[in-house]
């Protein structure tokens, strides 16, 4: 583990000092070299083809789905009407972090996220904590959420043609059946999508947003209709004890925000779109939450929202008194929730592609396709995980520890802004938190928080996850690391 000296970055203008640390754990990726190597994967490049726009869907493609269309559900019971205020706390927790995000998504624009971040900050160790802790944002949430899906194509199906898929072929084993195969279905349709490289999935993203935006302002819309002043009263029935485990709960809606960062090195001007597709995207799917919340917990007696598993259809169905806007609401959730999938997926494509070109994974999952510009082998490979983890095992406490590992990792982004402007305070920034450091240190206890408000045992799972990935990081990522072959290939 001791490393006498790290190879000096090729590209960079930090001091040599500071990246030859005397422990390995401890080197850090100099800015510079990190930016320069932006793209560059095995046997080919990944193509700069994202505006603004695009990045700011596949942000809210990311982020806008099982939260507001089935979690809210889970959530109201929690809270009462006062749920659109745990909204507004897990909504502000969110933005801190964002805002840090911002600011090192225009100064690093690379497509490994945090991780890459931690990486020029913090060092190796906590870099592959943050990445680590980016598979469970990212994958672990795509499986979780591919298994919400076939819960409302069920409804659909149900609405449409009076079917449901069988249990024994929609649930894993232990949940009395065999295999979910929707949450199957939904993730291999992603890989297909995905393969196309990066243009032809934010085409697809954008009309998958599109829908699901619509879908939310026609509830919105409907839902006005049925509102009754009655239903707000008395506003938080459980206190603030119930506001705040409502907000952790719901902090799982804000999950995926952060995903424009990912797409560092496909954009066409990263250190300008990037900042504002992050702010973007969290602004309008902030207000889509909160005005929707109002709507819902106005429209149906918060306790009518215990077992109620399509929240948001019951309530057209029973304001319109017709069954129909409730399939309309179906069919735009599983829209909805399968564009989630994909975003999320390429996310978690673009990140692994980073780590891999870093050596701290196998180097396929850094190999592109030279005819799309896609990371295939890395599409095809996260996808079967994620599907093979979502048709056949039971997520249950796996999927809450989704949340806490990516509020560990936005923590680690507030620190690793408070860092870099210390160390790097000439360093060209194109979004600058405002009041520093109040906004990052405040991000940083918004995180600590909700992670403190998580039941023991999510955390249990999280801690099992974490000694998982230090024994991965101790028996391969320390020695194979890029910079640890240079600076013994050096020697
Ligand atoms: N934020 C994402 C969702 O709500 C994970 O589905």
């Amino acid at each position: 583990m001791l490393d006498s000296k790290t190879a000096p970055p090729s590209v960079g203008t930090e001091s040599a000092a500071v990246t030859r640390p005397s422990l390995a754990i401890l080197r850090r990726k100099p800015v510079e070299r990190l930016v320069a190597e932006g793209g560059q994967g095995e046997g080919g490049s990944l193509r700069r083809s994202l505006t603004m726009w695009q990045l700011t869907m596949i942000s809210i493609g990311a982020t806008l789905g099982t939260g507001i269309f089935v979690v809210l559900g889970e959530a109201a019971p929690l809270a009462g009407p006062a749920v659109t205020i745990s909204f507004v706390i897990a909504g502000l927790t969110a933005l801190f972090s964002a805002l840090s995000y911002a600011e090192l998504a225009g100064s690093i624009p690379v497509s490994g996220s945090s991780y890459s971040y931690a990486y020029a900050t913090m060092g190796e160790l906590i870099a592959w904590i943050c990445g680590w802790c980016l598979v469970l944002e990212y994958a672990v949430s795509v499986s979780a959420v591919a298994v919400g899906w076939g819960q409302y194509l069920n409804e659909l199906l149900e609405g449409t043609i009076g079917v449901t898929i069988p249990q024994a072929v929609s649930a894993p084993l232990g949940e009395g059946g065999f295999v979910n195969l929707p949450a199957l279905i939904v993730v291999l349709l992603a890989m297909v999508f995905l393969m196309g490289g990066a243009k032809e999935s934010a085409r697809i993203n954008t009309i998958m947003v599109t829908v699901k935006i619509v879908t939310l302002l026609l509830f919105i819309g409907i839902g006005f209709m049925g509102i009754k002043a009655g239903n707000y009263a008395p506003l938080a029935p459980l206190g603030v004890t119930g506001i705040s485990a409502a907000a952790a709960t719901l902090f799982f809606s804000y999950i995926g925000f952060d995903a424009a960062s990912t797409a560092g090195e496909e954009a066409k001007n990263p250190k300008r779109d990037l900042p504002r597709a992050i702010m973007l995207s969290l602004l309008i799917v902030t207000v889509l939450y909160c005005v929707v919340a109002l709507v819902a917990v106005g429209a149906m007696p918060w306790q009518d929202f215990k077992g109620t598993e399509a929240a948001l259809a019951q309530i057209m169905t029973d304001v319109t008194g017709q069954s129909f806007w409730g399939v309309v609401l179906a069919a735009g959730a599983v829209v909805a929730i399968a564009s989630v999938v994909f975003a999320v997926l390429y996310g978690q494509t673009r990140i692994l592609f980073a780590m891999s070109r870093d050596g701290l994974i196998p180097k396929v999952f850094a190999k592109v396709n030279p005819k799309t510009g896609a990371p295939r082998a890395n599409t095809v490979i996260v996808s079967l995980f994620c599907g093979t983890l979502a048709a056949f095992i039971p997520l249950g406490e796996l999927a809450n520890a989704t949340s806490i590992g990516t509020l560990f990792a936005f923590a680690l982004v507030n620190v690793a802004v408070i860092i870099l402007r210390y160390k790097r305070p000439e360093m060209n920034r194109t979004f600058k938190v405002m009041l520093f450091p109040v906004t990052p240190i405040l991000g940083f206890g918004f995180c600590a928080y909700l992670m403190y408000s998580l039941p023991g045992i999510t955390w249990l799972w999280f801690a099992g996850w974490m000694v998982l990935g230090l024994v991965f990081y101790f028996l391969y990522g320390i020695r194979r690391s890029r910079l640890a072959t240079e600076a013994t290939a050096e020697k």
